[in-house]
């Protein structure tokens, strides 16, 4: 196969939903089509056990499996499909996000009883930033769900994203007798608890077969709803969905297997394979022949028998290969890999070559960042892992004087591997941790103990959101910096950040100084 042609068959997805929608179910039913796994219940996920929530260490064990689990590939139909797994834990939206800018497309998972919930509408605003295409799937049509419709316009409301049902369901609950399949006008008829597939019915809506197949009535109010869903909805057409303004929709039932062989083929069709990627310096196409690629995800295990680190690498460009010389960018010097492994299903194994699209996983002794890049000489450093305003914050204090050295190298390596943020205070000096979630305040505390054998405490601070600012006036923002300089902070990178106390500052402060925007978020 040439290197253009195993790009074009790559097809690197992530699927996100809400906990307990259905991802973890769907992305089971993708590895068994593919062969890569034989059973249900095989794919130990990042899904954490809701016994869990409370116990940081259990949680982080289970991260430990579900390392193996955090790229899925296979093949399927000369495809090659890459999944990556995101955690469904709130608290660890963060890495969620990261995953999000290494792929080239999504599928979002939504429950058809609840619609839209709060994590959807988060992970949303990551992709239409990025402009990635997303496929919604609507779940758990056997159970009784909300109107279609209604479902629908709430996708759009909430998700401020276009829709376009490629296929609809024929009631639902007790009720739900199938659906009918818009993108290849066939019916599929649904048997609760039957995992086997049928293939589905070649039918034209105004067939009179439709009634002798799911009784007058179904039909009727199908040939009813599928003309209002031509009369409302644009045809479907590719280059929105592929631009991220327009959502393909289907509807299915992960756990019956309903619905979602026709997902995967669709998917499979219009998805698109590996996209360019913008560095700061240009952007690289992925059929450049020479090899680059960046680090998303640090994973550091925290069983001290295994005390190593895993960099997973998204493959922008060009042809990796094992023992090679690369340069790592930031560190400007040249660095070849004797154990780069790939991910297929739950294995790990040691790979020879890699192309764009696909992971890789190097281990790592610490000279990885999140956000280094790697390339075959060129200087390149890939855009688009911002850095997002955490949701809670705390001072961070030494605990233990004759440690101080330790406690820094820590809270460094810590951050380097997208733990928390790390921020310091302007006016004090002092250092502010920042998490999404409580959970990484205890996780902090116990890996600086047990790995560089530092303590810590922490101190209450009341912030509400960290700001990067932008400015087209410096004067304006000098002037700024001086009059809150209680608030300001530095970055990590070095950056200016507003540490607003609350949404009241927050909105005194866009008013007084209105040539400042404000961001959540690190790149806009
Ligand atoms: P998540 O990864 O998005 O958190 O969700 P997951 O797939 O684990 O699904 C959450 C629950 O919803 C599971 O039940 C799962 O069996 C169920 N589920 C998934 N798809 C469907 C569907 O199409 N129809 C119905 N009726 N249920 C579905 P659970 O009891 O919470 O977990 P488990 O003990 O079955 O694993």
């Amino acid at each position: 196969m040439t290197f253009k042609e195993e790009i074009k068959r790559r097809r690197t997805f992530g699927i996100v939903s809400h906990p307990d929608a259905g991802k973890t179910t769907l992305t089971e039913k993708f590895l068994l089509f593919g062969g890569a796994i034989h059973v249900a219940g095989a794919v130990k996920s990042n899904k954490i056990k809701k016994t869990a929530t409370s116990d940081f260490m259990e949680i982080e064990k289970q991260r430990g499996i579900s390392v193996a689990t955090s790229v899925m590939g296979f093949e399927y139909n000369g495809y090659k499909v890459n999944i990556l797994d995101t955690p469904g834990h709130q608290d660890f939206a963060e890495d969620t996000y990261r995953t999000l800018t290494a792929v080239d497309s999504v599928i979002i998972v939504i429950d058809a009883a609840k619609g839209v919930e709060a994590q959807t509408r988060k992970l949303m605003e990551v992709c239409r930033m990025r402009q990635t295409p997303v496929i919604v799937f609507v779940n758990k049509m056997d159970r009784p769900s909300r109107d279609p419709f209604e479902v629908l316009d709430e996708i759009e409301e909430e998700l401020k994203i276009e829709v376009r049902p490629l296929s609809w369901p024929i009631g639902n609950g007790t009720d739900f007798k199938g659906v009918y399949n818009l993108f290849d006008k066939s019916l599929y008829l649904f048997t609760p608890n039957k995992q086997t597939l049928e293939e589905g019915l070649s039918l034209d809506v105004n067939d009179n077969q439709l009634s002798e197949e799911i009784g007058q009535t179904s039909a009727d109010t199908l040939r009813e709803e599928l003309e209002l869903v031509e009369g409302v909805y644009p045809e479907f057409d590719k280059n929105p969905y592929l631009e991220g303004k327009l959502a393909p929709v289907f509807f299915g039932s992960a756990l019956n297997n309903f619905g979602v062989r026709e997902l995967l083929h669709c998917f499979l069709e219009i998805a698109p394979p590996p996209r360019p990627s913008k560095a700061e310096e240009r952007v690289v196409e992925p059929d450049e022949e020479k090899f680059s690629g960046f680090v998303f995800k640090i994973h550091a295990n925290m069983d001290p028998n295994h005390r190593n680190r895993l960099a997973f690498v998204k493959i922008c460009s060009g042809h990796f290969q094992r023992n090679t010389n690369y340069q790592h960018v930031r560190l400007g010097k040249q660095m070849k890999f004797s154990s780069p492994t790939a991910f297929m299903a739950e294995k790990k194994s040691i790979v020879e070559e890699a192309f764009p699209g696909d992971i890789i996983g190097i281990p790592d002794s610490g000279n990885f960042k999140i956000g280094d890049s790697l390339s075959e000489g060129a200087s390149l450093n890939f855009k688009g892992l911002p850095s997002f305003s955490p949701e809670l914050f705390r001072y961070i204090e030494n605990a233990d004087p004759m440690k101080s050295k330790q406690l820094a190298k820590g809270i460094d390596q810590l951050m380097d591997e997208g733990v928390a943020q790390l921020f310091v205070s302007q006016f004090n000096g002092r250092k502010i941790i920042g998490t999404v979630g409580a959970l990484q305040f205890e996780v902090i505390q116990y890996r600086l103990l047990h790995e560089y054998g530092a303590s810590c405490r922490y101190e209450p601070i009341n912030l509400y959101k960290a700001c990067w600012l932008e400015a087209d006036d410096q004067a304006e923002l000098q002037d700024f910096k001086k009059r809150k300089n209680q608030y300001m902070a530095t970055d990590k990178f070095g950056r200016d950040v507003f540490l607003a106390d609350s949404s009241y500052m927050l909105d005194m402060a866009r008013e007084n100084f209105k040539g400042i925007k404000f961001h959540f978020t690190s790149e806009f």
